[in-house]
Order: C-alpha cells, then sequence, then structure tokens
C-alpha cells in the first residue's frame, strides 16, 4: 500500500520524506488554510520535496469555476492532482481534465454509489473520508471495502485513497483491505513506527551491553 502525507506543513512533509516511506502528498483548504501561506508557493514547496502526486483542490462549485480554477494549479508541477469535491459539477470538471490526461482525485466521498460515480467520470484517487464516517457513528473501513470490492469486480484503474485517517488501526484496516493508498496526518504516521516492546528491547540491549562493556 502507498503511503501519503495528509498536511500541508512543509517542515512535517521534510521529516516525513526523510524516512523513505511517503509516496505522495494530499493537502485540503482546511489544511492549506492552517498554515496561513500562499497556496500555490505551498504546493511548489511540497513538490520539490516529494516525488509523488501532490493533491491541491479548488473551491468553485460549478465545472467551469473548478476548470479556472485548476489551470494554476496544474501549472505548478506534472505531479499536481485536482482535488474536487464529489458533485455533479465535479464529475464535469473530473471528466473534461482526465480527458486532457490531467490527474485528478475526487474528495469528500461518503459512500460507494459516490465511488462508482467518481471512477465512471475518469478520477485519478477517490477519497472516502474513514475518520469523518466513524465520527457519526457509521463503519468508516466498511466503505473502504465496498469500494475495493466495486471496482475490483469491474477492474476499475480509478485508486481508493482512503483520508480522515485518525489512528494506525485505520491504515492496517485500509492495507488488510487492499486500498491502493492511505493519507496519513503526521501524527499517525509516527505512531506507525512505534512499539513499547521495541523501545523495551531496546534499553535492555543497551543494559546487557553497559555490563560487559570494558
Ligand atoms: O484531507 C482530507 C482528509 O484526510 C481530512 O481528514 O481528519 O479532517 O477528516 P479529517
Amino acid at each position: 500500500m502507498k503511503l501519503f502525507i495528509d498536511t500541508a506543513n512543509v517542515s512535517e512533509i521534510k521529516e516525513a520524506a526523510s524516512w523513505g516511506i511517503i509516496d505522495g502528498v494530499t493537502t485540503n483548504p482546511s489544511l492549506i488554510a492552517k498554515e496561513g501561506r500562499d497556496f500555490a508557493q505551498v504546493v511548489k514547496e511540497i513538490c520539490a520535496i516529494v516525488d509523488g502526486p501532490v493533491s491541491a483542490e479548488v473551491l468553485s462549485p460549478d465545472a467551469p469555476g473548478m476548470l479556472k480554477e485548476a489551470e494554476p494549479l496544474i501549472n505548478i508541477h506534472p505531479n499536481v492532482a485536482v482535488k474536487i469535491p464529489m458533485t455533479l459539477e465535479g464529475l464535469k470538471a473530473v471528466k473534461e481534465l482526465s480527458k486532457k490526461g490531467i490527474k485528478t482525485h475526487i474528495t469528500l466521498v461518503f459512500s460507494a454509489n459516490q465511488a462508482l460515480l467518481a471512477a465512471k467520470a475518469g478520477a485519478t484517487f477517490i477519497s472516502p473520508f474513514v475518520g469523518r464516517l466513524d465520527d457519526v457513528s457509521e463503519y468508516g473501513i466498511g466503505l473502504i471495502e465496498e469500494i475495493v470490492l466495486i471496482y475490483g469486480n469491474y477492474e476499475l484503474p480509478t485508486q481508493v485513497l482512503a483520508a480522515s485517517i485518525r489512528t494506525p488501526l485505520h491504515v492496517l484496516d485500509c492495507a488488510k483491505i487492499g486500498a491502493h493508498i492511505a493519507t496519513v496526518p503526521f501524527n499517525v504516521l509516527k505512531m506507525l513506527a512505534q512499539h513499547p516492546l521495541t523501545d523495551i528491547g531496546i534499553k535492555k540491549f543497551n543494559d546487557d551491553w553497559a555490563k560487559v562493556k570494558k
């Protein structure tokens, strides 16, 4: 499974990229706003750090506006994937962009039917929001299962990019199910590497070594 980092914080991206585990980056308007920096400049810096897809989202409610917003983003770097909310206007924009071979990422997906439409429109990636479904007492990982099954039934090329990942178990379940990608916040990425028994083992090795070291 590919791992993307879900942040617009360039320092977090640099640190995570240094671990050798990051295949791409996803941002969204809230993550960009949190940095308080120029959108295009942040995307440009991210593209220089990670050699993989970098999602940048448009906010227009209609397809013409989405396509107009997408132009400067696409011109930043070939790795930019235009992130578009799952609406009928979003499907129109995705269809137009995918015809031109431009990477697209349909986001805010909360049902398998939405995911089916997104794939039919030609989306490169789709993001079901696991954590936000959990937040309303629905089974977020269950949606990943449904979408992976449906895409597999018809060999649809659209990649399931699981998002709104809140815990290491979300990542584990996505990998077990066969999601193509999980986009993970920096703090959760760090948790993936950690285990108390590893820390205990390192301490014991050092303590035992100290006893015999001349
Ligand atoms: O970036 C899209 C998604 O990962 C947002 O996650 O935690 O705000 O639901 P969250």
